[in-house]
């Protein structure tokens, strides 16, 4: 397969004001993926696009080669189901259940699916949560856990469904800064274990280091794009200079 993610064109407006401005890009197997760019630039709302948290308005976007939506047409329900589930997705504000147990927590999801048996996900989970340093915290709820280990348990979670691809939205920024380390070990972990992934973050050093490649978002477009080396080191236009300067 030559690309995992494969958005064409993608356009999403909310009223009147347009958010992407037909971007396109690729994601290729195994790749990490750096966005970086402004507030209210549309990282986030192109992450969500993804995985059809929002309904673009225009535009293509294949994952694993199978069309989500092709010139802004849906696939059927079912098939966008089965599309997005290749995805797992962390966001900055956790998105835990409250009432649920850690182990619930990252058991629920593949337990209403029934893909697999209730043992092998109790062994999944069992897992991951060794995987994130976690094993400990199965039986705890999340509101006795500091926020980098919710967020480990929230990347775990995440990884249920077995993923072909990650998605962060801003992983760390509501972290404190001697949090965000324990949180970046575990995502820098899965790019070596060479897992699909697009982070968007403010995190610059971190980015470098880990992405394959940098998109530079602005005003609803991919602004300038390249490797770490590229965007970091030598950045071709004067704005992605300018932002860079700012954080
Ligand atoms: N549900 C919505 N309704 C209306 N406008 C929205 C909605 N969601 C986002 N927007 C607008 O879309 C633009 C892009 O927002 P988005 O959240 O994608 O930016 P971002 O790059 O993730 O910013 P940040 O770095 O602050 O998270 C902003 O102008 C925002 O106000
Ligand atoms: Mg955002």
């Amino acid at each position: 397969m030559s690309s995992m993610i494969e958005v064409r064109q993608l356009k999403k407006d909310f009223g009147s004001l347009s958010v992407l401005n037909q971007i396109s890009f690729d994601v290729k197997p195994g790749e990490v993926v750096a966005v970086i760019g402004p507030s209210g630039s549309g990282k986030s709302t192109m992450l969500r696009s993804l995985v059809h948290l929002e309904e673009v308005t225009g535009g293509s976007i294949s994952i694993c080669g199978k069309a989500l939506v092709e010139d802004g047409r849906y696939a059927s329900t079912a098939n966008i189901r089965d599309i997005t589930s290749r995805m797992g997705m962390v966001f900055q504000h956790f998105n835990l259940f409250p009432h649920l147990s850690v182990r619930d927590n990252l058991e629920l999801a593949p337990r209403t699916l029934k893909r697999e048996s209730v043992q092998q996900i109790t062994a999944k989970s069992r897992e991951l949560l060794s995987k994130v340093g976690l094993s400990d915290k199965a039986d705890v709820y999340p509101s006795t856990l500091s926020g980098g280990q919710k967020q480990r348990v929230a990347i775990a979670r995440a990884m249920m469904l077995s993923p072909d691809i990650l998605l962060f939205d801003e992983p760390t920024s509501a972290l404190d800064p001697e949090l965000t380390g324990e949180v970046l070990r575990v995502i820098r972990q899965l790019a070596e274990e060479n897992m699909t992934m697009m982070i968007v973050t403010h995190e610059m050093s971190f980015a470098r280091d880990v992405a394959d490649r940098v998109f530079f978002m602005d005003n609803g477009d991919i602004a300038e794009s390249g490797t770490p080396e590229e965007i970091f080191g030598s950045p071709k236009l004067e704005r992605t200079r300018a932002f860079l300067m700012r954080e």
